[in-house]
C-alpha cells in the first residue's frame, strides 16, 4: 500500500455529486480519507503535493480499449496497455474481446484477470464476446462469462452479425444486468475501408466509407432494443445521422447509451491528407498524404460530423468518452493505405487532445470530467458506481492533471507498444501528473 498522500489546494471536480471546489484530498489506506476545504491533521509519513492550478478528479474510466492480450502481444500487453492507461489518467480500462483466443470463455476472462493483477493497480474489466470466436454465428455462454466477471458483451471490430443474434444478446445480457456494446458497421458496405466518403477520399482517389454503414446498424439495433429490451451501448459513434438516432431513442425513453472517441471529437478526415489535418482541397499533396496512422474504423469524419459529436457530448446524448485505443506495430502501418490496419494509440494523448475542446470553449471542463468518469460508470451500471467518485471512504481511484501544461507528443516515449498516432509531434495543452488506482500510485509524473 502506498504511503498516505495529501493533494492540497487543487480544483476538485467530482461529477458523482456535482461538486466542484478548491480544496484538499487525502488518500490513506487505499481509500479517500478526506476531501474538501476543512483543515484536518496530516498523518505521519504523508506525501504532500501542491495542487495549486491543477484539477483532481475520479480516475478516468475507459469503456473501450484493445489491450491485445492474449494473442497480440507484439502490439500490446495488459502490462503495457495499463501502464499507458495510467499515464493517461485511466484507472479502469474495459478491454475488447478481439483477442486470440477471443474472450468467449471463463478461462480467457480468468487469464486476463491474472495478467491484470500482475500488471499493477489499474483495473481491467473485460468485455466478453457476443458470439463464439466473434464469428457471428452462435451466442457465447453469456451466463458463464457474466459469472467470470465480464462488464458487458460486444463483438467489437465486428458488428453483431445478424438481427437475430442482437435480439438474443440484448435479451440475455439484459437478464444478466449487462450492456451489449455494438460496433455499428455494415461490412458489406465498407469492406475494410479506412477513409470517410467525402472530399479527402476523392482527393486521394480512395473508395470512401459512407455514414450509412454506421447509421443503418444503429437503426437496426435501436429497433431491436425496442423489441427485446436490455441495454444497448453504441461504440465509437461518429456520424451526425447516428447521433440524431441515439438522441431520438433516448427521448423515447429507450435504454441506449453511446460513446465517442477523442479522435472523432477532435480530428477530421483531413488528417488522412497528412500535414496534421491542416491540408486543404486545393493544395498539392504533402509527403505524408495517405497517412495510415489516421486510418481508423469508423473513419475520421467530416467537420460537420465532428461538430455534431461535440454538441452531443456536451448535451449528454453521448454519455461517455472512450478511447478505442488500438495499438498496432510499425509494420502494420508502414504499408500502402489500403493494406494498413485500422486504429490509433490513444490512451496517452486522450486528455491532452480533449482539453483542446475545453480551451477552445466548445466544452465545459466539468462536463469533460463527467464524460470520462461518471458517464462511463453509468454505462457499466450501478455495481461500478464506486469507481467514479471521490466520496469519503470509497476506493481511491484519482487523477491529478494540469489543465494548462503544454507538451509535445513523442510517440516513441509512450508506455504503450503502439506508437501509431498521427498526433506525434503535435503540441497539446493539458497533462496528467499523477494517477492513483485503488490507493496505489499507478503513474507519477509530478517530477517531469
Ligand atoms: O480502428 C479500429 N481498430 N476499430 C476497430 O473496431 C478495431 C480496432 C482494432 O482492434 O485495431
Amino acid at each position: 500500500m502506498s504511503a498516505p498522500l495529501l493533494i492540497k489546494n487543487a480544483r476538485i471536480i467530482d461529477p458523482s455529486d456535482g461538486s466542484d471546489e478548491i480544496g484538499d484530498l487525502l488518500v490513506k489506506d487505499g481509500v479517500i480519507a478526506r476531501r474538501g476545504s476543512a483543515n484536518g491533521g496530516v498523518p505521519d509519513g504523508t506525501r504532500v503535493v501542491d495542487g495549486t492550478g491543477m484539477v483532481v478528479a475520479p480516475g478516468f474510466i475507459d469503456l473501450h480499449a484493445h489491450l491485445r492480450e492474449p494473442g497480440g502481444e507484439d502490439k500490446e500487453t495488459i502490462a503495457t496497455g495499463t501502464a499507458a492507461g495510467a499515464r493517461g489518467g485511466f484507472t479502469t480500462i474495459c478491454c475488447m474481446p478481439n483477442t486470440t483466443p477471443t474472450i468467449d470463455s471463463a478461462a480467457v476472462v480468468g487469464f486476463i484477470a491474472r495478467q491484470a493483477a500482475d500488471a499493477g493497480p489499474v483495473r481491467v474489466l473485460p468485455f466478453g464476446a457476443v458470439s463464439r470466436g466473434r464469428a457471428g454465428v452462435e451466442l457465447t455462454d453469456m451466463e458463464e462469462l457474466a459469472r467470470a466477471g465480464v462488464a458487458g458483451f460486444t463483438d467489437d471490430g465486428n458488428p453483431v452479425a445478424t438481427g437475430h443474434l442482437m435480439q438474443m444478446a440484448l435479451l440475455y445480457a439484459g437478464q444478466l444486468g449487462l450492456p451489449v456494446m455494438d460496433h455499428c458497421e455494415d461490412h458489406s458496405i465498407t469492406h475494410g475501408l479506412g477513409v470517410n466518403e467525402g472530399w479527402v477520399a476523392s482527393r486521394l482517389g480512395l473508395a470512401g466509407y459512407p455514414s450509412a454503414a454506421e447509421e443503418s446498424i444503429v437503426a437496426r439495433d435501436i429497433a431491436l432494443l425496442e423489441l427485446a429490451g436490455g441495454a444497448l451501448h453504441i461504440a465509437h459513434l461518429s456520424t451526425a445521422g447516428g447521433i440524431e438516432q441515439v438522441r431520438r431513442a433516448k427521448e423515447r425513453g429507450l435504454r441506449v447509451t453511446a460513446e465517442a472517441t477523442p479522435h472523432h471529437l477532435t480530428m477530421t478526415e483531413a488528417w488522412v491528407l497528412g500535414s496534421h489535418g491542416r491540408g486543404s482541397p486545393d493544395e498539392a499533396l504533402s509527403n505524408d498524404a495517405y497517412e495510415t496512422r489516421a486510418k481508423v474504423s469508423p473513419p475520421l469524419r467530416a467537420e460537420t460530423d465532428r461538430q455534431a459529436l461535440v454538441e452531443a457530448l456536451a448535451d449528454g446524448t453521448v454519455d461517455a468518452i472512450a478511447t478505442d485505443h488500438a495499438p498496432h506495430t510499425f509494420a502494420d502501418k508502414a504499408v500502402p493505405f489500403e493494406e494498413a490496419t485500422v486504429g490509433l494509440s490513444v490512451l496517452e494523448t486522450a486528455l491532452g487532445s480533449l482539453m483542446g475542446l475545453v480551451h477552445g470553449g466548445a466544452l465545459d471542463l466539468a462536463a469533460l470530467v463527467h464524460r470520462l468518469t461518471a458517464g462511463p460508470a453509468g454505462v457499466l451500471g450501478e455495481r461500478y458506481a464506486e469507481l467514479a467518485t471521490l466520496r469519503k471512504g470509497t476506493p481511491a481511484d484519482v487523477v491529478l492533471f494540469d489543465p494548462n501544461e503544454s507538451w509535445v507528443v513523442d510517440a516513441a516515449s509512450f508506455a504503450s507498444k503502439g506508437k501509431n498516432t498521427p498526433l506525434d509531434g503535435e503540441t497539446l495543452v493539458g497533462r496528467v501528473k499523477l494517477t492513483i488506482a485503488g490507493g496505489e500510485i499507478a503513474y507519477d509524473g509530478l517530477a517531469s
